[in-house]
């Protein structure tokens, strides 16, 4: 568990927030409630990955748990009657999070975000490959969902496409599905664009979907454990408001640079990262060069 700031910063430009505090407090203190269309929730692990000053790690399970069930608790209230949470948890913690809120919202889907694994396997036991998500909305009559906005290409196995002769003028099979709750995207990479230097970076892909699906351009799209603010970025991208919390300061220069909100902190030049990256030239030997990326570069 980290150390509280003493006090909470509020960042702003146009329709994009970004709040350098504890989630709790911001929530209790500074969001009104019923306010938030979209709440996407990817909170510490409770695993003792280390978060620039932070460890994330709490004595034993149940005080997760009861930390968690107090941010939650403040989601739920901020949503508007028809809003959305997505929530990831490491798969050792989901359990306590999805028995809470199936008793305060309607859990719509379990989804699976599964990925490559090019690090080191476990040897002993089946490594983890995924990450769960719980996709809930508070009122099951009344949210919002635009199947239309993720249709995937589905794979039939045919070689052609099939026709439907079911219909009274033969047609196509449509093969544009909506997304079942298997998804795969690759994890982020060093040499993605998108890539900023956090342990736990999602990848704008996975929010993508959740954005589009769960939301209309113009909603309010809040985001308690920001990170790198993947969350805000794609949303800020396909014409959302943001909201976006975050404790540690290294991470807020990262969402106040990459919603460009302003470009210093504290007189400090927030510059995106500065890859390096190892190629080999004709001999084979390595080569180490710089990629530059312009500030502000999308
Ligand atoms: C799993 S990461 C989120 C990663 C993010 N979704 C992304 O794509 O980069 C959790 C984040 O929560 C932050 N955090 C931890 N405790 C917090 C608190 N009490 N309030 C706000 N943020 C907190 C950590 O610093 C960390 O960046």
């Amino acid at each position: 568990m980290a150390e509280q700031p003493r006090t909470i910063e509020r960042f702003c430009k146009g329709d994009h927030v970004v709040y350098w505090g504890d989630a709790i407090r911001v929530l209790d203190d500074h969001i009104a409630d019923s306010t938030v269309q979209l709440i996407f929730a990817d909170p510490p692990y409770n695993i003792g990955k280390r978060f620039a000053g932070f460890v994330d790690k709490w004595p034993t399970d149940a005080d997760y748990a009861k930390w968690c069930y107090r941010w939650l608790d403040l989601c739920v209230k901020k949503l508007t009657p028809n809003g959305s949470m997505y929530v990831m948890a490491s798969t050792q913690c989901m359990p306590y999070l999805d028995l809470y809120l199936r008793e305060r919202m309607c859990v719509l889907s379990r989804i699976v975000w599964h990925y490559d694994s090019s690090g080191v396997q476990a040897r002993g036991y089946f490594g983890s490959a995924y990450e769960p998500i719980l996709f809930c909305v508070k009122d099951s009559e009344n949210y919002t969902f635009n199947a239309h906005d993720v249709l995937i290409r589905a794979k039939t196995g045919a070689e052609r496409r099939l026709i439907d002769y079911r219909k009274s003028v033969p047609a196509m099979y449509s093969t544009d599905k909506v997304p079942g709750n298997a998804w795969y995207f690759p994890r982020v990479r060093y040499r993605m664009p998108e890539y900023e230097n956090h342990p736990s970076q999602k990848p704008e892909a996975l929010l993508e979907r959740m954005v589009r699906a769960s939301s209309n351009p113009g909603d309010t799209i809040l985001d308690p454990f920001a990170g790198t603010f993947t969350a805000s970025a794609v949303a800020r991208r396909l014409g959302r408001a943001t909201i976006g919390i975050e404790l540690q300061e290294e991470f807020v220069k990262v969402g106040l640079r990459r919603l460009q909100i302003q470009d210093r902190l504290n007189g400090e030049l927030l510059r995106p990262l500065d890859k390096k990256y190892i190629r080999r030239n004709a001999n084979g030997r390595k080569r180490v060069s710089t990629k530059e990326r312009t500030l502000f570069e999308d």
